[in-house]
């Protein structure tokens, strides 16, 4: 720090400060006359200091905050502490041009002002000294900053939106992972129980064949019982007659193995769905009329339907598409199927519609019912293998699997519109061509 010797020499030094520092300073007394006008001042408001000196600062800068300014001095002058004004809240206070675009072209320098009070050597304050700041880099800075904050703001929600694509394609590639390896575990069941079923099913057969002729055997001889004379071999014919409940035996047997037979072909229906389902039974690719394979498919379930449901049809014209026609037809089947069994048959007769049409590369096709409609939770497993509401034995809870598996091979989609009693609406898209077929 340099001492200085003489009060002049610091005054003219303090003098010359004042003049060339790059901060705006000027005073007022308090009628608003300008007592101090330093060089930045002069050249910012492009009023030098000798204009200046004398005049009332309002009158020579109109455009000043003047009841606010005013009010401002006022306080510095009665309270005798300092006061500010910030930038950020108030941009500038004095109409200095710039240079430095912010929004682009010339505009205001932006300031941050402080009001100081300067005393006489009595106590009093005299003047209020006014130091104008240049806050225009600053604000540059944070208008960049904000377009940069907005910029990596946008990014944070492409990158969300992302992430949730991700999330679909990764439930979708689990989905369609656990679709495989439950089609090598059905194959594989399949396979196994093939075999067993077989051998099974023809033992019963002989099996029937046998009881059918000992029963016919035992009602041949039961005639002769008159004519036995042991009493003790009569005794011990009838004794093992009521032991083992031979009439009730000779009811029960063939039910027995009627029942055996309807059991095992339900359990030939679910190997053959099991097999559907892992695609064993691959056909050939072909074009195909999807409006004739919906007909013949309700030909084939019409017993199922005819006592249950009227049927409307809706067909569009339809260009033939390239498809494994026998596995679509499968779809059809499953839907039309399960439409019925939605029906509550307490309320009469119900309705399913039929519906085909075309947009563009795709063609679809909607079977819609009036029945039960599903509930939340069903809706969202219906594709699920093996998930059925239906009571034992009458559903494997396989049919919907098998054709949204089918549905996937064509690269088409289903769409599923249902609420709790408001009946169900399956529609199935599926493209012209394969080599065509994009996702939709
Ligand atoms: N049109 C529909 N209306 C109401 N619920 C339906 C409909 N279609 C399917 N569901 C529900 O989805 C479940 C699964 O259907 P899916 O066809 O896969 O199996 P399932 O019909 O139970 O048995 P199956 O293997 O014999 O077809 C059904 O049990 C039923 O609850
Ligand atoms: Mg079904």
């Amino acid at each position: 720090m340099t001492s200085l010797s003489h009060p002049g020499e610091s005054c003219a030094l303090l003098g010359s400060l004042v003049e060339r520092i790059d901060v705006g300073i000027f005073a007022v007394d308090r009628t608003g006359t300008v007592a101090l006008w330093n060089r930045f001042m002069a050249v910012h408001s492009g009023k030098s200091s000798s204009e200046m000196l004398g005049q009332n600062l309002f009158a020579m800068f109109p455009e000043l905050p003047r009841p606010w300014l005013e009010k401002k001095l006022e306080s510095v002058f009665v309270l005798g502490n300092n006061a500010f004004t910030l930038w950020e809240l108030r941009p500038y206070l004095f109409r200095f041009p710039h240079n430095r675009p912010i929004t682009g072209g010339l505009d205001t320098m932006r300031q941050n002002v402080t009001f100081l009070p300067l005393r006489t050597p009595g106590g009093e304050v005299s003047l209020v000294c006014g130091t104008v700041f240049d806050y225009t880099e600053t604000a540059l800075a944070q208008h960049s900053l904000h377009d940069a904050i907005a910029a990596l703001n946008k990014e944070k929600d492409a990158q969300a939106q992302l992430i949730v694509k991700l999330e679909a394609a990764q439930n979708q590639l689990l989905q369609s992972e656990k679709m495989a390896s439950i089609g090598q575990l059905a194959a594989g069941v399949a396979h196994e129980i093939n075999n067993p079923i077989g051998f099974v099913n023809s033992n019963l057969q002989t099996l029937k064949k046998y009881c059918e002729q000992m029963l016919q055997l035992i009602s041949t001889y039961e005639p002769t019982e008159a004519q036995i004379t042991d009493s003790g071999l009569l005794s011990r014919i009838s004794n093992l007659k009521q032991a083992l409940d031979i009439e009730f035996l000779q009811e029960d047997l063939p039910a027995l193995i009627k029942e055996s037979e309807e059991g095992l072909v339900r359990i030939k229906k679910i190997v053959e769905d099991l097999k559907d389902f892992s695609h064993v039974n691959e056909s050939e690719w072909q074009y195909a009329d999807i409006n004739a394979g919906l007909d013949s498919t309700l030909n084939v379930v019409w017993n199922e339907v005819k006592y249950k449901a009227t049927v409307d049809k809706h067909y569009g014209e339809l260009p033939a598409i390239e498809c494994l026609a026998a596995q679509l037809n499968q779809v059809f089947m499953n839907l039309i199927v399960n439409a019925v069994q939605a029906l509550d048959e307490s309320k009469g007769m119900g309705t399913i519609t039929l519906s085909t049409g075309h947009q563009d590369e795709w063609v679809w096709v909607e079977v819609r019912d009036n029945g039960r409609g599903m509930s939340d939770e069903t809706r969202r497993r219906v594709f699920e293998p093996f998930f059925t509401t239906k009571p034992v034995g009458k559903g494997t809870g396989l049919g919907m699997s098998v054709s949204y598996n089918i549905v996937q091979k064509h690269h088409g989609r289903i769409e599923l519109t249902t609420a709790p009693d408001e009946g169900s609406c399956f529609r199935v898209w599926v493209p012209v061509k394969q080599a065509q077929a994009a996702a939709p």
